[in-house]
């Protein structure tokens, strides 16, 4: 059985659930899915066991996480050898305006050229604006940002903007598009769990 492994880095928590909806996209096609959330000190993964591999990040102030960042920088040989996605999960990509499209896109490419790894294909997600979980000062500030945007302003909730229908179609497409033709020749060297 074919075999992705999805990485994924988080400050607050909604990238955690966007690896799970990829992951359910996948299992539903078939193929195993694991998560793992970069993090130093982690356990060595196995690259022969995994067909294709999926990065998800999320931006804060302008950088996504410094972990997953080094994960892909010290696992780039074995990326560059099968089909990857990247995507980044930001709240820019909800003003419609193609100078902060811009902006994403150059945030990915220093990204891709800091860890010398080139995605098969990658995709901008929007994320949360998740109030209750942030200190006064974040929650503060990000009211400030909201406002200024017309974007939610009230502190007393929490807004998830993940667009789940366009992510499964991502998911998708990914699989249709850069697994399954790897499928075809792919045995996977771990029994499947
Ligand atoms: C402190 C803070 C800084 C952020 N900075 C940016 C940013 O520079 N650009 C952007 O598009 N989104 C920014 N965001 C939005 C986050 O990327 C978005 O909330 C995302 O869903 C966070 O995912 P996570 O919960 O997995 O960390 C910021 C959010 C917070 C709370």
């Amino acid at each position: 059985m074919i075999r992705i492994l999805i990485v994924y880095g988080t400050t607050y928590g909604h990238t955690g659930k966007i690896a799970e909806a990829l992951a359910t996209t996948f299992r539903h096609r078939g193929a195993l899915a694991d998560i793992v959330q970069a993090a130093r000190g982690e356990d060595e993964i196995d690259p022969d066991a995994y067909a294709a591999v999926v990065i998800a990040a999320s931006v804060r102030a302008g950088h996504f996480q410094q972990p997953v960042q080094e994960w892909v920088r010290a696992n780039a040989g074995w990326l560059g050898d099968r089909p990857t996605a990247f995507v980044s999960v930001c709240l820019g990509v909800l003003q419609h305006d193609a100078k902060v499209d811009a902006d994403i896109a150059a945030m990915m490419d220093r990204f891709c050229e800091a860890t010398h790894w080139t995605p098969t294909t990658r995709k901008v997600v929007a994320g949360a604006l998740l109030y209750t979980h942030y200190s006064w000062l974040t929650r503060w500030i990000m009211r400030r940002i909201a406002a200024k945007a017309h974007g939610d302003t009230d502190t007393s909730r929490d807004f998830e903007y993940t667009d789940w229908k366009d992510l499964e179609t991502f998911a998708d497409l990914f699989f249709d598009q850069h697994v399954a033709p790897v499928a075809k020749w792919w045995r996977s060297p771990t029994p499947a769990a």
